[in-house]
């Protein structure tokens, strides 16, 4: 029982790694706030996970972070992790890309992070071993065509993480997971980026050294380590889990 009685927020928990993340901490004996927009997937998860909670929101939005920090200390009396996982591709190159869908993605994956750490910050300032884990992606330092919004979002995301490692130090440890192509929806999405998207995907399997996509579960048991006292002498990392693939 790695996490028992660790109050946790998980965003995007409604899918991909999010859900396995969501269903890995509740194994380690997690109390969970669960984030996502779409209500059916957020209440079968909650069916599924004990102690566990489900908001729906809009997390590019300001009030949906503090209404999940207000859940965890009316529901649970605290907080001590938060994983930030949701995010969206924004497609389009810079020139097609509207305005909105720039502001839309970069909220999304990059403001939600600020947001919602601001308002946890307090309360995992008071926590025993506070944790902060940002969901960024191998976009962060290798770029792929029509994702403008999304590999600035992601590379980001990363200054972000450094920058709270090193301001609420010793008392907080802020890391990151960089993952390269894991079987999920968003996936397939940013395939059709692509000409032809299942020979996108394979082109992608192929060109990791491990000769397979990662499974949302690969994540989870990273994103687990990063917040349990396992790796309690890591802060202001990002790791990359990305079957080879940035070296291939
Ligand atoms: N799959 C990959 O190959 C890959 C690689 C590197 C990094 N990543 C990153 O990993 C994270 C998880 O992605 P995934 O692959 O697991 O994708 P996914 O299966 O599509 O899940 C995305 C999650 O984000 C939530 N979300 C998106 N926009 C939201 C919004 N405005 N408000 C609230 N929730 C929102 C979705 O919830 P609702 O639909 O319920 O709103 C969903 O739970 C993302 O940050 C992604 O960028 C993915």
């Amino acid at each position: 029982m790695k996490l028992k009685d660790k109050v946790c927020i998980v965003t995007g928990a409604t899918s991909g790694m999010g859900k396995a993340i969501s269903e890995a901490f509740a194994k380690e004996g997690a109390k969970l706030i669960l984030s996502g927009r779409n209500v059916e997937r957020g209440e079968a998860l909650v069916s599924q996970l004990k102690n566990s909670i489900f908001i729906s929101g809009d997390i590019s939005e300001e009030a949906t972070n503090e209404k999940l920090v207000k859940a965890a200390i009316t529901n649970f009396g605290k907080l001590d992790i938060i994983s930030l996982n949701a995010g969206v591709l924004g497609l389009g190159n810079v020139v097609d890309l509207s305005i909105s869908t720039w502001h839309h993605t970069l909220n999304t994956n990059l403001s939600s992070i600020f947001y919602l750490s601001k308002y946890a910050l307090p309360y995992l300032l008071k926590a025993n071993e506070g944790n902060i884990l940002i969901n960024s992606s191998i976009a962060a330092f290798k770029s792929f065509p029509n994702h403008p919004a999304y590999c600035a979002s992601k590379a980001a995301a990363l200054a972000l993480m450094k920058q709270m490692a090193v301001e609420y130090a010793p008392k907080i440890r802020v890391n990151a997971m960089c993952p390269g192509p894991v079987n999920t929806p968003l996936l397939w999405d940013s395939a059709k980026a692509f000409e032809n998207i299942d020979a996108a995907v394979e082109n992608a399997k192929n060109a990791t050294l491990l000769q397979r996509l990662g499974t949302p579960e690969d994540i989870a048991k990273l994103a687990l380590f990063l917040v349990s006292e396992d790796s309690n002498w890591i802060t202001g990392s990002a790791i990359t889990i990305d079957g080879g693939i940035l070296n291939s």
